[in-house]
């Protein structure tokens, strides 16, 4: 089983967009998938539709009962795609958490649960775009964090400044003594302008010097309107945009570059037949 965590200390860069469109492709690719909203603004969570089920706990119980149960996890319309949703929306979790010792590890000790080790190939955490024992936890529950990054001069700026700012705080010999999984940075919502192309390769000059613990991904992700289309819709991008006409690639194209990247063992694996009979033709 493999864990990422999708983190950002800045707000409304994609995050939610891009663990429910990773977690979609994977689960369409055939794996397992366990989706856990750890923001207490349920966007994850209401991303795409769920299959009813009553009564349902969620990301309350995951934290203080400190496993994850089957009832604590709510099925997608879509085959293989499941989630813990968040239901904290007043945001107690946060505070009941910073009381634990524990506080850092809980979310990692859940999720060797027999409910979640037996039963998915892949976990992928939504955090919110701010700090807190919340967002720690799920940090130090991951195998690997995937940070999305805008190619915008404040945005650059944010992910120097506060999200190596959080790792730094969490790594080995830290408060919490952690041992955090690498950083892989995506460039994320690319617009077509000189000044968004410059800040990239800006992000990837800067970062090459922390290359053991942070990765700048080829795949870049850009701004496209499939993105929101396919999130109005509640479908997977990979799904609503399998083609794109001109020069830039289809949604699909980029998710599945992307999940290369992240996976190399899936390189080569398409999420369906069409796409392998789409690349014959
Ligand atoms: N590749 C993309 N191209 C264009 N728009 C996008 C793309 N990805 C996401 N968006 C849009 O950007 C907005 C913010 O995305 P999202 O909610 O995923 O960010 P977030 O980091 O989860 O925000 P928050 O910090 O509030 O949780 C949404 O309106 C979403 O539809
Ligand atoms: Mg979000």
């Amino acid at each position: 089983m493999i864990k990422f965590t999708i983190t950002s200390t800045k707000g409304g860069v994609g995050k939610t967009t891009l663990t429910a469109n990773l977690g979609a492709l994977l689960a369409d690719m055939g794996l397992r998938v366990l989706l856990i909203d750890a923001d207490v603004q349920p966007s994850l969570s209401k991303y795409f539709p769920l299959v009813k089920r009553t009564p349902v706990a969620g990301l309350t119980e995951v934290i203080v009962r400190g496993q994850v149960t089957a009832s604590c996890i709510t099925q997608t319309v879509y085959p293989n795609l499941h989630i813990v949703v968040s239901d904290d929306p007043e945001g107690h979790l946060p505070n009941w958490l910073l009381n634990r010792i524990d506080r850092g590890f809980r979310l990692r000790f859940a999720l060797q649960s027999p409910a979640v080790a037996e039963h998915y190939d892949c976990v992928l955490i939504d955090t919110q775009g701010a700090i807190g024992p919340l967002q720690d936890a799920a940090l130090m529950a991951a195998d690997i964090l995937v940070s999305p990054i805008t190619p915008e001069i404040l945005s650059a700026r944010e992910f120097k400044d506060g999200t190596m700012e959080l790792l730094e705080r969490l790594e080995p010999g830290s408060a919490l003594g952690a041992t955090l999984g690498p950083v892989k940075a995506v460039i994320y919502r690319q617009d077509r302008t000189v000044d968004a192309r410059l800040i990239a390769s800006g992000i990837r000059e800067d970062f090459a010097r922390f290359k053991d613990r942070v990765s700048v991904l080829d795949t870049v992700v850009p701004h496209a309107k499939a993105y929101k289309e396919a999130a109005t819709l509640r479908v997977p991008v990979h799904r609503h945009e399998r083609r794109h006409a001109g020069v830039m690639p289809s949604a699909s194209a980029v998710m599945h570059q992307l999940v290369w990247e992240l996976i190399p063992s899936l390189r080569g694996v398409y999420a369906d037949t069409v796409h392998v009979s789409e690349r014959s033709t």
